[in-house]
């Protein structure tokens, strides 16, 4: 890896995970622990220097793999390494479910700027989970992605809609054009197919509860 990736990240303070609107489960999201796959690694790590050397001007990611493989997991060590990085760097988790009309027109963390607004603006946006959301927040994405994309701004997307004819069939009439914008914007990563909610979560479980 260059060097640019082995000197020392800033330690994120809760304000930025915060900024950042991580959830919780994922604070301790961390690129270097992000799945065993070799190779989604070596991706993930390639788009961080990338964005990090400003090669690539509004190139983004699609990360999709089956449910609970850790596609969101791998998004929030994305978001984090880069403010860890990048002095100011400005980024943000938004789940795609959480995309009503009244959450777009609401104030951004008390800021005076509107959600909507920052969605667009911010520097890296995580899309998470789109595939489940309803037909308002379907036709939002579209919005939002095809302003930031048109912008040359960095959106990564998470998803488990695994081939173009699911992601058309889910997104109806702007379904092939959505599909060839992010196809064009984005470096695809595709998630192995192991279950870690199930597995790791049980896990932690049952060694809190046992623990007490
Ligand atoms: N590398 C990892 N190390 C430790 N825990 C992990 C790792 N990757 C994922 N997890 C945990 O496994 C669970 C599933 O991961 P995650 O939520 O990222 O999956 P997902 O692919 O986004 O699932 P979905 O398709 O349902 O959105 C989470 O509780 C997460 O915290
Ligand atoms: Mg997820």
């Amino acid at each position: 890896m260059g060097i640019l990736m082995d000197r020392q990240d800033r330690h994120l303070t809760v304000d930025d995970l915060e900024m950042l609107c991580i959830p919780k489960r994922y604070y301790m999201a961390t690129l270097d622990n992000v799945t065993k796959s070799k190779d989604v690694k070596e991706k993930l790590r390639s788009y961080v220097e990338s964005v990090v050397n400003g090669r690539a001007a509004g190139a983004g990611l699609l990360i999709r793999g089956e449910t609970s493989t850790g596609k969101t997991y791998a998004a929030c060590s994305v978001l984090k390494r880069l403010r860890a990085y990048v002095t100011g760097f400005s980024g943000l988790f938004l789940d795609s479910t959480m995309i009503s009309e009244d959450f777009l027109r609401a104030e951004f963390m008390g800021e005076g700027v509107r959600n909507m607004e920052r969605i667009v603006d911010v520097e890296l946006l995580v899309l998470d989970d789109i595939g489940s959301e309803k037909k308002f927040e379907q036709e939002r994405i579209f919005e939002i992605f095809k302003q930031r994309c048109n912008n040359l701004k960095r959106t990564i997307i998470t998803t488990n809609l695994l081939k173009e004819d699911d992601f058309i069939k889910h997104f109806g009439i702007y379904g092939k054009k959505f599909y060839d914008m992010v196809s064009g914007c984005c470096l695809t990563v595709e998630f192995p197919d192991t279950n870690l909610r199930t597995s790791l979560e049980a896990d932690r479980l049952e060694k809190e509860i046992i623990q007490g």
